[in-house]
């Protein structure tokens, strides 16, 4: 008999661009009618990463799996399969992973997509490759969240552009005969797509409609914290397990109130959180990986320790990732 494929994660690395844009710098930059006092209560935010104009999604995602990479003790052509999760791809098409396979070196025509599940994207091409992992067709994956969300912000629009910024992380995840992940949870509600959307397309040379992210903050902050804390509790009894068994809950990084309610909702310590939006803001798709490296590069996350990754965003979508490190 067979012993069955597991999957883990073998390395992180992640990349923001630039300095840190404070507050105070956003609000004068765009002459916006805002406050530092008013963004840090109600989000928690206090910087974010702006990349430069001629810097794409797989520019910052080609830095962030170099790390990864070599963190895993990995070179690019043991990489059999790339996903990459962006809503701000370089171009319409290729896709941003056939771009990074090229920049990376990765020339073993191994495949290599892209995935849009908005600010979930980072759950799902998690779960699409532990997939392709256990299946026995991929020994060495690159999953990656890769953003530069500052492209497709109104900047007059001071609900939505003091919330956002770009960055990058990434993930190699290999097969063992050790799990692992141990449970994955993925869900959509296409009933909810009006609630956070940009709501144009490039047609006849032009953009139409609005190429603008549009939100209504409170009922995506009402979706949120029902979504996550629900399917948090879905990942933990599909693998058996309660919350007091989870060390750290990485959750995508929107706004430090949806973090903690999620955490009290699921009756876990919020010092149990990874934090990160502080000083990223929401970088949609890259939040999670980016707050993972970090926890990893700082020695919060240690081997053996139980990780719950938890992603919502447009779409709607919602997803989660039990996983021992
Ligand atoms: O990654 C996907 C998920 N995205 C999210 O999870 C975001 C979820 N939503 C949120 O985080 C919050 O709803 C926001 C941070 C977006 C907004 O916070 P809120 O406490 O829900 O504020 P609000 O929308 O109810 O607005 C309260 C007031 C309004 O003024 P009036 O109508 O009371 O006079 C807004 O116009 O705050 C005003 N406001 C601002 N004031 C200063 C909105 N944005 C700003 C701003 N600076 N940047």
């Amino acid at each position: 008999m067979t012993s069955p494929i597991y999957s883990r994660i073998t390395g992180t690395g992640s990349y923001l661009p630039g300095s840190p844009v404070s507050n105070a710098d956003l609000i004068k930059r765009h002459c916006l009618d805002s406050s530092d006092e008013w963004i840090v209560e109600r989000t928690g935010i206090r910087m974010r990463y702006l990349a430069p104009d001629n810097v794409g999604a797989s520019d910052l995602a080609l830095e962030a799996c170099r790390r990864a990479l070599d963190a895993a003790g990995k070179t690019p052509m043991e990489v059999d399969l790339i996903i990459v999760a962006t809503s701000t791809p370089d171009f319409v098409f290729p896709s941003t992973a056939a771009i990074l396979q090229r920049k990376l070196g990765v020339s073993n025509s191994s495949p290599a997509f892209d995935l849009q599940a908005v600010c979930t994207g980072f759950a799902y091409a998690i779960s699409v490759a532990e997939k392709f992992v256990r299946s026995g067709s991929t020994k060495c994956a690159l999953v990656v969240g890769t953003e530069v969300f500052s492209r497709i912000l109104d900047w007059k629009d001071r609900g939505t552009c003091v919330l956002f910024g770009d960055g990058s992380g990434a993930v190699v995840l290999e097969a063992g005969n050790a799990p692992g992940i141990l449970s994955t949870a993925l869900h959509a509600d296409g009933s909810y797509s009006d609630i956070l959307c940009v709501p144009g397309q490039v047609s006849g040379g032009l953009a139409i409609g609005d190429p603008f992210l549009r939100m209504d903050g409170q009922a995506v902050f009402k979706f949120a914290v029902k979504a996550l804390a629900e399917v948090g509790e879905e990942v933990l009894a599909n693998a058996s397990m309660t919350i007091d068994q989870v060390d750290w809950m990485i959750p995508h990084q929107a706004n430090i109130r949806i973090i903690n309610s999620t955490a009290k909702k699921l009756g876990l310590s919020p010092d149990k959180a990874i934090i990160t939006v502080d000083r990223h803001g929401n970088t949609s798709a890259a939040s999670i990986p980016l707050a993972l490296d970090e926890a990893v590069r700082s020695g919060k996350i240690r081997r053996g320790d139980k990780l719950l990754l938890e992603g919502v965003g447009g779409g709607f979508t919602w997803g989660a990732v039990l996983l021992e490190f």
